[in-house]
């Protein structure tokens, strides 16, 4: 499962499309944490697409992620500052690959 306390325990090493990355990252495989608010593990996140097919306020956006070794798509919280914190995505990804920090 993602770690709830990445903000501390990793380092943010840039942006994606608008949100933070927090490392380690080293493409192809290890692709880090991508956002802040609402944060996914891209080495966790299988691209089961709940997430994004279930959120209220369209949060998710699919992004290719060629040769990661777990799947080759991978959701970014593009619209994370539109969260309601409803929690829905962390309740129904199957690999627990998503935090929100609702506090
Ligand atoms: Fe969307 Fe709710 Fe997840 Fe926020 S907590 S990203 S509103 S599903
Ligand atoms: Fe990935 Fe979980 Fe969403 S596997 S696509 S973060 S439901």
């Amino acid at each position: 499962a993602i770690d709830p306390n990445f903000d501390t325990n990793r380092e943010k090493v840039g942006e994606e499309n608008g949100v933070a990355v927090w490392g380690p990252v080293e493409p192809p495989e290890k692709l880090g944490i991508h956002g802040t608010h609402v944060a996914v593990d891209y080495d966790i996140c299988l691209a089961d697409g709940a997430c994004l097919e279930n959120c209220p306020v369209d949060v998710f956006t699919w992004v290719d992620t060629p040769d990661h070794p777990v799947s080759e798509v991978k959701v970014e919280p593009t619209n994370e500052d539109q969260c309601i914190d409803c929690m829905l995505c962390v309740d129904i990804c199957p690999v627990d690959a998503i935090d929100v920090d609702a506090s």
